[in-house]
């Protein structure tokens, strides 16, 4: 066996299922080449792995890496400031002046070095990531994350109209051609672990004829497609105005073959107010939903229907979303995942019950990472992707049983607890 073969030693915690939670206090987690072969409990080890080395994290906690389904890397200079507006007047005001600074390498350089430790320093093991329009910083951001082992997917952002002088793309050609010019250097390139993935910004910033050519080159490419939908009310009622022959937001996407569907992974951040005409397309075409609960509270959007999401068999995961949200923890996003479908069942529809701690870690780990393929839990197949995490636990804590001590990591110490992370098997952190 490799060197990418080897146990982990402590008190573990995965989903099974959005509602079951598989805990195993002072078990073995084993990784074999790469890849999860099981949790055992104490003296259950198989033969097998007899000879292995364990790595002892007795007492300490060890759950699947999380993953970000949708964060914005240029924005986290920005991440706590201007949350006075709403989506339409914040982005003009506050995001698109800050993403403007990115056609400056060195102002870039700054600003990546310091998102990329932060995403280091937390739970997160992959993450799905906007840039922005700009090709060489946002090479250089991938640059920055293959360093360090994460799995991420980045996109060069497409918007060729309604927005500032200084971030826009002259016209759909010089947008398409931009990213051409970016998928080869990076197939030149040949990362390891950081891939692109197509990223229109929202249909307000992209010409039908740019959406259109996006469609052809996700074909040509076989690329991921990341972009916004139903946010916030004021961006509905414009896309509506922008695009009177689709009978939904989602159809302005399906209809240039950017929404989902075979061969087209697609991640839909937001989708707050996805109706009955919009959730069966989501469905039919498989698409990822990112809820961004701390955003969608911080510029007033509203409350994602999740509970109804999960009911009806969506995809759905979580997203920092990242300035919308002012923090890359996803432990603070499943609180605030939990917190805002109880305002949600209380003060708005009381027949969708609030997620449980089962179901918001369940959104951050195997809900998310299945758009990486077999990512977020420890069931033999998996990708080993693997956090330990130092709870802390006081002289009252004595009897806390490990779904307990979730709870108490997620909603009360989520801060500065991560031991060691792994992705694939191979420890970065
Ligand atoms: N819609 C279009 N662009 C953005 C963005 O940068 N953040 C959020 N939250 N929504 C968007
Ligand atoms: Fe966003």
């Amino acid at each position: 066996m490799t060197t990418d073969s080897f146990v982990l030693k402590g008190d573990i915690v995965y989903s099974l299922d959005p509602q079951r939670l598989s805990c195993t206090e002072g078990g073995y987690l084993v990784c074999d080449e790469g890849l999860c072969a099981g949790v055992f409990a104490a003296g259950e080890l198989p033969g097998r792995f007899a000879d292995l080395e364990v790595r002892d994290f007795c007492g300490q906690l060890i759950i699947p890496g999380l993953v970000d389904l949708h964060t914005h890397a240029p924005q986290f200079p920005n991440r706590g400031l201007g949350m006075d507006l709403e989506l339409l007047d914040w982005l003009d005001t506050y995001t698109f002046p800050e993403e403007s600074r990115y056609a400056d390498l060195t102002y870039a350089r700054l600003a990546y070095e310091d998102f990329v430790a932060e995403l280091m320093r937390g739970a997160t093991t992959r993450a799905v990531v906007f840039a922005t329009l700009h090709v060489p910083a946002t090479l250089l951001l991938m640059e920055l994350l293959e360093d360090t082992g994460l799995s991420t997917l980045v996109g060069k952002l497409n918007m060729d109209r309604n927005s500032l002088p200084t971030l826009v793309e002259r016209d759909a050609l010089a947008s398409l051609d931009a990213t051409r010019q970016w998928l080869n250097a990076v197939a030149e390139r040949g990362f390891r672990c950081t891939a692109p993935i197509l990223t229109p910004r929202f249909v307000p910033s992209c010409s039908d004829s740019l959406l259109v050519g996006l469609g052809a080159l996700q074909r040509e490419f076989g690329l991921p497609v990341q972009s916004h939908l139903s946010e916030n009310l004021a961006e509905i009622a414009w896309v509506r105005e922008l695009c009177p022959d689709a009978a939904s937001y989602a159809e302005a996407y399906l209809r240039t073959g950017l929404l989902g569907g075979e061969g087209c992974p697609t991640i839909m951040a937001h989708c707050v107010y996805s109706d009955p005409l919009e959730t069966p397309l989501l469905k039919e075409q498989g698409v990822w939903i990112a809820h961004c609960p701390v955003s969608n509270t911080c510029v007033s959007s509203g409350i994602a229907p999740v509970r109804s999401y999960l009911d009806q068999g969506l995809r759905v995961g979580l997203g920092t979303d990242v300035s919308g949200g002012y923090s890359l923890s996803l432990l603070h996003s499943m609180a605030e995942a939990i917190k805002v479908s109880k305002l949600r069942w209380r003060l708005v529809d009381d027949g969708l019950k609030p997620l449980s701690v089962a179901e918001a870690f369940y959104l951050a780990t195997l809900g998310g990472g299945s758009f990486f393929g077999k990512v977020g839990s420890f069931e033999p197949g998996f990708c080993f992707d693997a956090v330990v995490l130092e709870d802390i636990r006081r002289p009252t804590d004595s009897d806390l049983d490990l779904e307990a001590r979730l709870e108490r990591l997620i909603y009360a110490d989520a801060n500065d607890r991560v031991l060691g992370k792994y992705v694939n098997g191979q420890q970065i952190l």
